[in-house]
């Protein structure tokens, strides 16, 4: 009788392990959950990129299956000297979405912020097309094939929707712009070219953005999508701005990403009417409420937004191609520290001690609900 009973605890054992087994196995994710829709992607610091954290790096390769580089393949990195390339971490990042078998992005070609110093010194016309063919040319080409699509531009709007002021306008005018994307597409046919910037969504940005890219590409510049950085806040943009956009640019027959989503629950400087912006916020409880924990109806808040957002997301799934979290929790987050130095913020779907928050169940569900 007891030999009965041994091999009854023994069977039950190994069917609530395989019972298990299987559940780890089909745990939902991310990627999972949205794999007919569009890539879910996230931005990967340097360490994440050395595959430094095991934790955050089995949390990577579980959710997502689209990467972005958040700083290392910008131009001061890259080439931080005329005639001085560096691809020792655009290497390794090229090399981790290929062996997890992730959709890469190259983030960013051309950009006037985070320029190497020798770049702002170019001074004519000759001098920056002659930069453009090499720096352009020799990255991508190096990666040709292996890059799934690139922010050829990035930033090259200001808020009215005119041309923002850079090396790269000052010497070479508008042209610049339809020489990047033709550079681009001659080093690799193939690539996706993008065209990324933040407020885009925003009517006056969003109309001269259309009216750039409709410029490039009747110079005969290849443009394949439009990046949607999406910075956004808990009540703004609206849900109907962020659909007018999608329907917009998807009219130009562009793929829309949306390429660095992140929602700040903090205050800002011009938040406050009338504050003087240049006063210097850092320390102010007021603009950093929750230094030590986010409160539970925030997290509600939160969750909500990103349901809506995914919601919209859902209904134009067939005109977006990507959405990428900046970030893959919220310890890392450049919002920790912009624009004020030292707080403490919650934009992202997992929290610093990589736990899934409740935006992340409410992305997650809209699925579950959805099958
Ligand atoms: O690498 C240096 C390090 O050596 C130094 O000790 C440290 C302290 O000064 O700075 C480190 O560089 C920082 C870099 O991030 C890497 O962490 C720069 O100061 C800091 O300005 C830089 O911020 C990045 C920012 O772009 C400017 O490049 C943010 O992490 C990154 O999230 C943010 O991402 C941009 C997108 O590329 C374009 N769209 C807007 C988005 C937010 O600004």
């Amino acid at each position: 009788m007891r030999l009965t009973n041994h091999y009854l605890l023994l069977l039950s054992l190994i069917i609530l392990g395989s019972c298990n087994a299987k559940k780890e196995k089909n745990a939902v994710s991310l990627k999972d959950s949205y794999k007919n829709d569009f890539y879910i992607g996230t931005a990967l610091d340097t360490n994440q990129i050395k595959e430094k954290n095991v934790k955050e790096d089995s949390l990577i390769k579980k959710e997502f299956n689209a990467i972005t580089a958040e700083n290392i393949m910008k131009s001061m990195y890259m080439h931080p000297a005329k005639d001085k390339y560096d691809f020792a971490l655009s290497d390794k990042f090229v090399v981790y979405g290929e062996k997890n078998k992730m959709f890469v992005h190259g983030h960013t070609l051309i950009w006037h912020s985070q320029l190497a110093p020798w770049m702002t010194e170019i001074k004519d016309s000759t001098e920056m097309k002659a930069f453009m063919k090499d720096h352009i040319t020799t990255i991508v080409s190096k990666y040709k094939g292996r890059i799934d699509s690139w922010d050829v531009v990035n930033e090259a709007l200001n808020e009215d929707g005119t041309l923002r002021k850079s090396v790269f306008l000052n010497t070479l005018g508008e042209q610049y712009l339809v020489d990047a994307f033709k550079l681009a597409a001659a080093a690799d046919p193939k690539a996706d070219l993008y065209y990324n910037d933040y407020n885009n969504e925003e009517p006056a940005k969003r109309e001269g953005n259309i009216n750039l890219i409709k410029k490039i590409k009747a110079a005969g510049g290849k443009v394949d999508g439009v990046g949607i950085q999406a910075h956004w806040r808990l009540d703004s943009p609206s849900i109907e701005m962020i659909e007018e956009s999608i329907l917009a640019y998807s009219a130009l027959g562009l793929k829309v990403a949306f390429t660095e989503l992140d929602i700040t629950v903090l205050p800002n400087p011009w938040d406050l009417k009338g504050a003087d912006i240049n006063q210097n916020f850092e320390g102010s409880a007021k603009m950093n409420p929750y230094p030590e924990k986010l409160p539970d109806s925030v997290q509600v808040k939160l969750a909500e937004r990103y349901a809506s957002i995914f919601k919209l997301f859902l209904k134009h799934k067939d005109k977006i191609s990507r959405v990428t979290l900046w970030g893959v929790h919220d310890g890392q987050s450049w919002l920790n520290d912009w624009p004020i130095k030292g707080r403490t913020n919650y934009p992202l779907l997992f929290d610093k001690e990589l736990k899934p928050k409740k935006a992340y169940q409410s992305v997650l569900k809209l699925k579950e609900t959805k099958e």
